[in-house]
């Protein structure tokens, strides 16, 4: 008999057909036909069935296998077989098993439970496999963002989460008191802070959490969510559509070429994906948007922000992302650079997601010039004393650039063909849920 290995996963164990492992992890599932058992063994790194024949084990062993329950902590011994009609796939057959804890009241049970039950057992509900495979995509997406940045040259530079103004507007900001006589933000975007680093770098990024005080429940909003934002001296408009156009393409394909597993567990159709890697984004500007909205039944017309509704219209007949330019500067934020044909309009980019699930990023090119942007900070009400550092980088040498921000949940989200982005993040932070 082979040594008994230690210390592997199920997720290589495939490279050990024949041999004798040992295993720690969690009881998925049972099955039992009197004479043969199935458990399932899970470990975080996969899954991997586990087989009890009676005649072949002692007593004591198919006693211990017959009353363990759903999430009781165990250790298996078995031999690594080839499974006989998967390929790639291998089980376990049982020589040893112990339970190290024995699990009671298991409360995730496979009847349907409320959603706003399972978000209280948000913690436990992280076990489930569709959970587990949304937050693998997640950090596969995640891996891939920095991947992306890294191959090309950019200098990751966080940004801080405590901030004294605001950056995307003042109507959703979480406020902190900083010391006695001083208040603080929490960070809306890390943008502003990323412009000064591409002066100093060329090209940066951030990618960290975020914060949004919500005031509505929607599938699309959380009031905490992680942000990647690259940023990049002498970016124009056209070129930042590239970039995220490429950015996209390039997250995408990394999902379907590594967790394909975990697609297939979430039965999402990858096959539904395929476009966004092989053909170009289709671009629009608002004022193009606004007419075919109004073809379509819509009561909009200029200077309307676009809702989810019409975000899902526009997309309507595409299976690519959408990207969607030249938005009304009344309804954007105050740091946008005018369109220099149609000063009504900014040098802006949304990029909506087909099958409905919304603008993924938000990005544009930023005012360089110093007196404009002074104009509009006013113009906007937002205090400028703070901005101050802001404005400098207009002062001293400035430049053309762009950047954007994608929300990592939104995209996973769609990755997923998950509907609501609760189960996009770890731990949602919502409207009345901040537990556990
Ligand atoms: O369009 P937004 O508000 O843009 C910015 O914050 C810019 N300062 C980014 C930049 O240019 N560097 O947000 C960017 C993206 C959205 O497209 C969306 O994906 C996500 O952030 N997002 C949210 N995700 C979850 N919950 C929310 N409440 C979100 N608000 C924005
Ligand atoms: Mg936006």
């Amino acid at each position: 008999m082979a040594d008994t290995k230690t210390n592997l996963s199920i997720a290589t164990l495939a490279a050990h057909a024949g041999e004798t492992v040992t295993l720690k992890g969690w009881l998925y599932n049972k099955r039992d036909s009197g004479k043969i058992r199935f458990l399932v063994l899970r470990d975080g790194s996969g899954y991997l069935q586990c087989i009890v024949v009676k005649k072949e084990v002692d007593e004591a062993l198919w006693e211990t296998t017959g009353h363990v329950t759903q999430e009781s902590t165990i250790e298996v011994t078995g031999e690594v077989r080839l499974h006989p009609k998967q390929p790639g796939v291998v089980e376990l057959g049982v020589t040893g098993f112990r339970i190290l804890d024995l699990c009671a009241d298991w409360p995730i049970t496979p009847k349907e439970h409320g959603v706003d039950f399972l978000m209280s057992q948000r913690h436990l509900w992280l076990r489930s496999s569709k959970q587990a495979s949304t937050l693998r995509i997640r950090s596969e997406v995640e891996s891939a963002i920095h991947d992306f940045y890294y191959t090309r040259g950019y200098v990751r530079v966080d940004s801080p989460i405590l901030t004294p103004t605001a950056c995307e507007g003042t109507s959703n900001l979480f406020e902190t008191q900083y010391t006695e006589d001083e208040k603080a933000y929490l960070s809306q975007s890390g943008q502003l802070y990323a412009e000064p680093a591409a002066a100093a770098l060329g090209k940066v990024y951030c990618f960290g959490p975020t914060f949004r005080a919500e005031k509505s429940k929607t599938r699309r909003h959380l009031r905490e969510f992680w942000m990647v934002e690259p940023e990049v001296a002498f970016l124009e408009i056209d070129g930042l559509m590239d970039l995220a156009e490429e950015f996209i393409k390039e997250l995408a394909g990394r999902v379907l070429d590594r967790r394909k597993d975990d697609l297939a567990r979430l039965e999402r159709d990858p096959t539904k994906l395929e476009a966004t890697i092989s053909k170009p984004f289709p671009r629009i500007a608002y004022r193009d948007a606004i007419e075919i909205l109004k073809a379509k039944g819509f009561p909009v017309q200029f200077g309307d922000d676009l809702g989810g509704d019409e975000e899902t219209a526009l997309t309507e007949g595409y299976d690519t992302p959408v990207m969607v330019t030249k938005y009304p500067a009344a309804i954007k934020a105050f740091y946008m650079q005018p369109d220099p044909n149609d000063p009504e309009v900014v040098s802006c980019l949304d990029v909506l997601a087909p099958e409905g699930y919304g603008e993924i990023i938000g990005g544009s090119q930023r005012i360089h010039d110093h007196d404009l942007l002074l104009k509009r900070i006013h113009e906007h009400n937002l205090p400028v004393e703070p901005l101050q550092w802001y404005l400098d980088i207009r002062k001293y040498g400035t430049f053309p650039h762009s950047g954007f921000g994608m929300g990592l949940e939104r995209f996973t989200a769609w990755m997923c063909g998950v509907p609501h982005l609760r189960e996009c993040i770890p731990y949602p932070r919502m409207l009345y849920r901040i537990y556990p």
